[in-house]
């Protein structure tokens, strides 16, 4: 179905659900933007989104997530929530009307995926999981490099993403929305190995380490694709900074060094292919990819282009997930963690949250 705001306006008007941390890279992807501008923001606090609106420009504050959602100046919605409320909030908003680009993970049960494509469908809106990565010219090259065979055949993908987790109360470690490593940054291994194989696994097994309200603190994953290819990642918040990419072939290796961060302001993102103990650099421009991530949106709606990120792909990575996050608590229920001979580790290590 064709959507309909692209026929109402050309330029398309963005309102903000959560005023938090990341929602300003979605300000500055709208700032001299021909397609979009940034309208509205609403938060619980009528303070924070004053301040907000003030600091970025927005003509409208809402105190209240529903009355920006019925605000007819409107046609874009942000939803830059806690993991837990995007599902709801997303299909709240395509039945206003809206269009929304939702942060990542889209939902975090594959029911609730199913639920928006339903309701993108029945409102004729678009909704679109804010993999940004995905919109990085690195990440282009990268798969075409991948499949063009010059790594040979692909053999394993290996991926990590973790930070140290400092920010108190912070919803991450909140399971009632959504928290643990896996479903913040895992999430991000996970699509990549997946784009990369163009397929979904057909084995799975997942490891964690649990705080004592049941959210992981660190994840490590495997996936086994139909066609051989394996993928392993780890993810945390307990672990200073860090995310990889590898994509191993049988000839050579793909190493990415800012696979899901890229800097948009600093020097080009370091990709490297190792090769019979050579290392060649590949060439990367520097881009905003969240600015990309909102011009492919823009472009959806009101040329009617196909978005990078579609449902099918978001549904296949919270498949993923929800068998992953199954898999690690598995263990658990099923008398305990394996231990294999004791685990050498600092005392305190594991103890955190
Ligand atoms: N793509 C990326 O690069 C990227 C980076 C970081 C995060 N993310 C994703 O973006 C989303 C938001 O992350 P963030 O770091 O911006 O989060 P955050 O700052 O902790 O929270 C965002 C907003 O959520 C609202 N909120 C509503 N109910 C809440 C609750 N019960 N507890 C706490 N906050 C609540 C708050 O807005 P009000 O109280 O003002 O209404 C808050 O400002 C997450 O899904 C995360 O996975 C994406």
């Amino acid at each position: 179905m064709r959507p309909r705001a692209g026929k109402r306006t050309a330029r398309l008007r963005w309102g903000i659900l959560g005023p938090g941390r990341i929602a300003p890279r979605i300000v500055r992807a709208l700032a001299d933007n021909e397609r979009g501008e940034l309208v509205a923001v609403a938060s619980r606090d009528p303070e924070r989104g004053r301040a907000f609106a003030e600091r970025h420009g927005a003509q409208t504050v809402h105190d209240t997530y529903e009355a920006l959602l019925a605000d007819p100046s409107v046609d874009v919605v942000y939803v830059a929530l806690p993991n837990g409320l995007h599902a709801e909030w997303t299909v709240r908003a395509l039945d206003a009307g809206k269009h929304v680009l939702c942060e990542k993970p889209l939902a975090l049960t594959v029911a609730d995926v199913d639920a928006i494509g339903e309701a993108a469908a029945r409102n004729g809106r678009i909704a679109v999981e804010a993999f940004m990565y995905l919109h990085h010219p690195q990440t282009a090259k990268a798969l075409g490099i991948a499949r063009s065979g010059a790594l040979g055949d692909l053999q394993v993908i290996s991926s990590a993403f973790s930070f140290l987790l400092t920010y108190p109360n912070d919803p991450r470690l909140d399971p009632a929305l959504g928290g643990g490593s896996l479903w913040d940054v895992g999430c991000y291994a996970v699509s990549v190995s997946r784009r990369i194989a163009g397929e979904e696994p057909d084995g799975i097994a997942g490891f964690a380490r649990f705080d004592d309200r049941g959210v992981d603190r660190a994840f490590v994953g495997q996936l086994h694709f139909p066609s051989g290819l394996l993928a392993h990642f780890e993810s945390g918040f307990d672990a200073a900074d860090r995310e990889r990419v590898e994509i191993v072939g049988s000839e050579a290796t793909l190493a990415i060094e800012h696979p899901f961060l890229p800097e948009p302001d600093g020097p080009p993102p370091r990709m490297t292919i190792h090769r019979d103990g050579a290392v060649e650099e590949v060439e990367v421009e520097s881009i905003d990819d969240y600015r990309a991530e909102v011009d492919d949106l823009q472009g959806a709606i009101l040329d009617g282009s196909a978005p990078r990120v579609d449902l099918a792909f978001s549904r296949g990575s919270i498949a993923t997930l929800v068998a992953l996050d199954r898999a690690a608590r598995a263990r658990i229920g099923s008398g305990g963690q394996e231990r294999v001979g004791p685990v050498p580790c600092r005392p305190g290590v594991g103890r955190r949250g």
